[in-house]
């Protein structure tokens, strides 16, 4: 896959250090031996050393080269606590509490990130979405200019001519159940950042709806057109345009007839989805009708990177977010 072969090339050039928090499962040690292998990342494993090293020798695979943390033994895990602490106490957080905490490897890992003691942190493979992005969105919180975290895929449609050549990204489809037009707004900003830097695309951003240039009035359009005023006044030199039904955002034919004027209809590779509803059904259908891959979901938005794994993933699949991750961080 050509693209992933850049973002692997992307990685190497400046190695960073990332942690996968959920160090004692199978699919982590196998991925964390191809990490170190291929020179991608280093690699710092949340858990027992004992029980990390015993399962990869019954995988038959080696954690050499990874730095492997117990978050009980960990001489960082007083720190963590205290800063923690001071960062939640007006949300009723206590120090008791704080300590606790710290012995949950998503809460842990996430400090270390915080305390710049990792670049970056990849979870998920045992973990929902929800119990990874919240310690996230606590302790790292969003990007310095950023409202509001969302997630993109990757979607590389093959033998498509829509978007560049098939490569499409659709965002959001897996953080924010219902944004409003100013974190609509926002997450297109995002994504078109994420398109330009991460994966070198001229970014083409089509606010999706329902209704495309006015023809139908609701106020779920106008949450589209409120957002599409909203992102073109905060980043005018961006080609953001909306609201656009998705045949008007990707088949030239269509934006002919239906929004001539539009300088992304008809050429869109970013697809903003009004909400996760349609965001998360509407990555899905392409996957699974048009063969797509879809590589995500990738979080963006975040002061540092954490991202999130699929629980069906495979270790090939850590590989690749913990490669994506190594590209984000490279950013900071
Ligand atoms: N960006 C920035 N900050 C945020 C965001 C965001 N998107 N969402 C919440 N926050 C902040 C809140 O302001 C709050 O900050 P504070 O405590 O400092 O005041 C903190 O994060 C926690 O917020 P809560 O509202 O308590 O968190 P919540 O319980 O709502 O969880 C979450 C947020 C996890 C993102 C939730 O919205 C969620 O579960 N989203 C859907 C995830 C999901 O199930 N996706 C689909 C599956 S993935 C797939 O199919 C590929």
């Amino acid at each position: 896959m050509e693209f992933m072969k850049e973002i692997w090339s992307k990685a190497k050039s400046d190695k960073k250090k990332i942690v996968l928090a959920e160090g004692e499962e199978e699919r982590n040690i196998k991925a964390c031996e191809m990490i170190i292998k291929n020179k991608l990342a280093d690699i710092i494993l949340l858990g027992k050393a004992d029980k990390i090293k015993k399962m990869a020798s019954e995988l038959g695979v080696s954690v050499e080269g990874a730095e492997i943390v117990d978050p009980e033994t960990s001489d960082k895990k007083e720190a963590y606590a205290n800063t923690f602490y001071e960062l939640r106490k007006k949300k009723g957080m206590t120090l008791e509490k704080a300590e606790k905490m710290m012995l949950d490897p998503l809460y842990f890992g996430t400090m270390m990130v915080k305390m710049d003691d990792a670049d970056g942190m990849v979870s998920g493979a045992i973990h929902t979405t929800g119990d990874l992005l919240r310690p996230g969105l606590q302790i790292v919180k969003s990007a310095p200019g950023v409202s509001v975290v969302s997630s993109f895929f990757i979607m590389l449609v093959p033998g498509s001519k829509y978007g560049e050549d098939g490569l499409l990204l659709f965002s959001d489809c897996a953080v924010n159940p219902n944004p409003t037009a100013e974190q609509l707004a926002s997450i297109a900003i995002t994504t078109a950042d994420t398109a330009q830097n991460l994966c070198g695309m001229d970014a083409k951003v089509a606010m999706l709806s329902f209704s495309t240039m006015g023809s139908a009035s609701h106020e779920l359009v106008d949450k589209v057109t409120t957002a599409t005023k909203l992102a073109k006044e905060m980043r005018p030199e961006l080609a953001i345009d909306g609201e656009l039904q998705l045949d008007a955002a990707i088949v030239e034919k269509v934006a002919n007839l239906k929004a001539p004027n539009s300088p992304v209809a008809g050429k869109a590779n970013v697809l903003i989805f009004p909400d996760l509803q349609a965001g998360n059904i509407g990555y899905k259908l392409v996957q699974r009708f048009a063969n797509a891959e879809a590589i995500g979901p990738i979080t963006q938005g975040f002061a540092k990177p954490i991202n999130d794994l699929s629980r069906g993933c495979s270790a090939e699949d850590i590989v690749n977010v913990v490669a994506v991750t190594v590209v984000q961080a490279q950013a900071n």
